[in-house]
């Protein structure tokens, strides 16, 4: 990476690269099959699927998040406003349906009021939008944080998948971290629902559980009637490391906020960061014992992105550069290749806009994953009508 802010070898966007993979190059040649997807927010997953799926309608209510979406995906299939407001029987036939539905009811940074709460509950409404279509999709993928599994014992997750099956579907969920693609740790829960008797491919289902179920998922899962362990090779190592995402040239804070913020570091982290190998730091503040704390960590990757509608304070990044030590907030940029966007990804709009549509959102290479190794196999199999 060169240090103008502008990388010319940097690949976040992996399978976008100059010969994409020969799976891709396959799909691509045919007709692609149609998706939904609700909550849509800034387009990540749509940009995620794009090799595999079309968009054949989006929604989400934030103006802001539109103004991403439409810059990089067209406006012509998004719908702006609240699922509250949409009618199943005017969508258009699609073999998946996507739903990243909001997690502040989910997250156990917030207060877990549940999946039956306003915002989370959102979830409902999209289950009914399913049903109000003259012919449901046979896929569907609902998005969360892990708190969905973990929160409360799992209710939450059971309560879903309970829905899910009694409306016919067979369903699973997979955790992914996007630490596996790019230096973030974002952990998140995807739920794949497949209508009960699609064809599905023998090598897309394992006898237990995979690299791809936590713990937590399993205990989950567990005397869960209609569970399918969803089957995906295990990705290979991943090559990007914070310190390739960084900008380095990029307005550091002046040295009297600095210094505050460097006055908050706990001396053991001082201690690592002092090793030469060190070049950048992530953190975020805490308050521990009633003092505020800039706790660093030293993974060589982010911790997770996260919104100020969360109530988090933003992450710091903690520079180095011989003797010569920085802070500063990431740039939207960094933001926005900690999700594995591409260097070409519009995003219009304030900072505070491009972070927030960033922080929200899926990181493209997880949903890519997922759509090459699982979903598009499955929609082949639909035998649904495709968009061309
Ligand atoms: C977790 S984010 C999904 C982000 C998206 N998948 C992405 O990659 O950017 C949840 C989204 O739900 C949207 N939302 C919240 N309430 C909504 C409502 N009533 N109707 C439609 N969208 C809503 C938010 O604006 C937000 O973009």
């Amino acid at each position: 990476m060169d240090s103008s802010g502008v990388s010319l070898s940097f690949k976040c966007d992996a399978g976008t690269s100059a010969v994409a993979p020969r799976s891709a190059q396959k799909s691509t040649s045919r007709a692609k099959p149609a998706f939904l997807e609700f909550f849509a927010g800034s387009g990540l997953v749509a940009q995620g699927l794009s090799q595999f799926f079309k968009p054949a309608w989006a929604n989400d209510i934030c103006e802001k998040k539109a103004a991403v979406y439409t810059a990089n995906h067209g406006k012509k299939h998004f719908h702006s406003g609240s699922i509250a407001d949409v009618n199943g029987a005017d969508l258009p036939q699609a073999v998946l349906s996507w739903a990243s539905f909001p997690c502040q009811d989910l997250s156990l940074a917030g207060l877990t009021a549940g999946i039956h709460a306003e915002r989370s509950g959102l979830v409902w409404q999209w289950l009914r939008i399913m049903d109000e279509m003259p012919k449901r999709p046979p896929f569907l993928v609902a998005e969360n944080v892990t708190g969905l599994i973990s929160a409360d014992g799992g209710i939450h997750y059971r309560a879903l998948h309970e829905a899910l099956r009694k409306k016919g579907y067979i369903v699973g969920a997979v955790m992914l971290d996007a630490s596996l693609w790019v230096p973030q740790s974002r952990q998140r829960v995807f739920v794949i629902a497949v209508e009960k008797g699609a064809k599905i491919p023998a090598n897309l289902i394992d006898t237990g559980p995979n690299w791809a179920h936590s713990d937590t998922l399993v205990k989950a899962a567990e005397g869960l009637k209609g569970w399918v362990w969803w089957k995906m090779p295990e990705p290979s190592k991943r090559k990007i490391t914070l310190s390739d995402v960084i900008e380095w040239d990029a307005a550091c804070d002046p040295p009297k906020a600095s210094a505050k913020k460097l006055g908050m570091i706990p001396s053991s982290h001082w201690e690592r960061l002092s090793q030469e190998a060190v070049t950048v730091a992530p953190g975020y503040k805490r308050t521990r014992k009633g003092n505020q704390v800039l706790e660093l960590r030293f993974d060589d990757i982010a911790g997770c992105l996260r919104t100020a509608q969360g109530g988090s304070s933003r992450q710091v990044i903690v520079l180095k550069r011989g003797k010569r030590i920085d802070t500063r907030l990431l740039t939207v940029r960094e933001a926005a290749r900690l999700m594995g966007a591409p260097e070409s990804y519009k995003l219009p709009g304030s900072y505070n806009d491009g972070y927030t549509a960033m922080g929200d959102a899926v990181a493209v290479p997880v949903a890519r994953y997922l759509a090459k190794h699982l979903l598009s196999h499955l929609a082949q199999t639909a035998g649904q009508p495709n968009l061309s």
